[in-house]
């Protein structure tokens, strides 16, 4: 489907129906938006699979894109939502993964458009309707320098469903190999915010984290988190995933985060150094507005037995 030549540039509702999410394909259908009846919107790449843009009702941008991102699929988008599959970071002391780059390839990965779907719970009921897109990368469409370094055969699907009020985005990853394999997901969401230093993340009262701007320590969240200064933590939270982790701005809801399976929460705030170090990194002083929360599963391995699956997500909700 994806590249069809007489694509349509956008899948029209039927006359007669309620007001339905429109779909869009540009950028010679390297990218896909869609767009609620009551106005929030979504733009993905088809490149990493990468959210880069997520709207609300009154057009306010919810995520962070720095302004020298690279979109042609020449590197990993600085912002937006990128994939972090199979390994966090790099672990050259886990074989199996050692070879790959930073946060693994599914962010720097040509990713499938699979369709759309969309949802509301009555009919004609504006306020509830949903749309789902769908995502899959799999093991023959890497390029042959990654399948070396990755010799598995793994199928990825990930579903982006832009709701009213909320962003979901699940990843579900399965074994097609005949052998196990281990792997770590995130979902690396870069949140906008007015002002850093009005910012509180509360939700993580009394979770470990391991520090990684102080040598790795493992230390335990005693208050409400605020961000002074280089932040990069990779947090296990003791309350189930269903609890939300909220960021705060001057004492009001700005975002809340719900995890499903997913044990982790990475917060991640390069500051002024990091952020000026960083090339694709606009405008240097960037860093003030924005702040990743990011759900994963990074503190240990998943082990996927030949025909087992994995499925993480998180719903993000806005406050207004
Ligand atoms: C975070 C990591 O998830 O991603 C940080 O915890 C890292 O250590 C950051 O610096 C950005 O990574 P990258 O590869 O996109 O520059």
């Amino acid at each position: 489907m994806v590249g069809r030549a007489t694509r349509p540039t956008a899948l029209a509702s039927t006359p007669g129906l309620a007001p339905q999410p429109q779909v869009q394909f540009s950028d010679d259908n390297a990218r896909v938006s869609a767009v609620l009846p009551t106005g929030e919107s979504l733009e993905i790449l088809l490149y990493g699979a990468t959210v880069i843009s997520w709207k609300d009702k009154n057009g306010d941008e919810k995520l962070w894109l720095s302004d020298a991102a690279k979109l042609d699929g020449s590197k990993a988008v600085r912002g937006g939502i990128p994939l972090v599959f199979p390994v966090f970071g790099t672990a050259p002391d886990h074989a199996a993964t050692a070879q790959l780059p930073q946060h693994g390839f599914a962010r720097t990965s040509r990713w499938e458009f699979l369709g759309k779907s969309t949802s509301e719970s009555a009919p004609g009921q504006a306020a509830d309707l949903s749309v789902k897109l769908d995502f899959g990368l799999s093991s023959p469409s890497l390029d042959s320098e990654t399948q070396a370094k990755w010799p598995y055969a793994f199928n990825l699907i990930y579903s982006v469903t832009l709701s009213r009020e909320s962003l979901t985005t699940s990843l579900v990853v399965t074994n097609d190999d005949d052998k196990p394999f281990d792997c770590q997901v995130l979902l690396h969401t870069y949140l906008r915010v007015k002002d850093i230093t009005n910012v509180e993340i509360t939700g993580l009262s009394s979770a470990s984290y391991v520090d990684k701007v102080d040598g790795a320590k493992t230390k335990t969240q005693s208050s409400a988190l605020t961000i002074a200064g280089e932040t990069d933590r990779v947090y296990t939270p003791s309350t189930p995933p269903s609890d939300p982790v909220t960021v705060l701005e001057g004492g009001k809801t700005a975002f809340t985060v719900v995890r499903d399976n997913l044990s982790n929460v990475v917060v991640w705030n390069p500051w002024t150094d990091k952020a000026a170090g960083m090339a694709d990194f606009a405008p240097k002083d960037g860093f003030k507005n924005m702040l990743c929360v990011e759900p994963g599963a990074v503190g240990t391995w998943q082990t996927l037995e030949p025909g087992d699956a994995f499925e993480g997500a998180q719903t993000i909700g806005i406050g207004y």
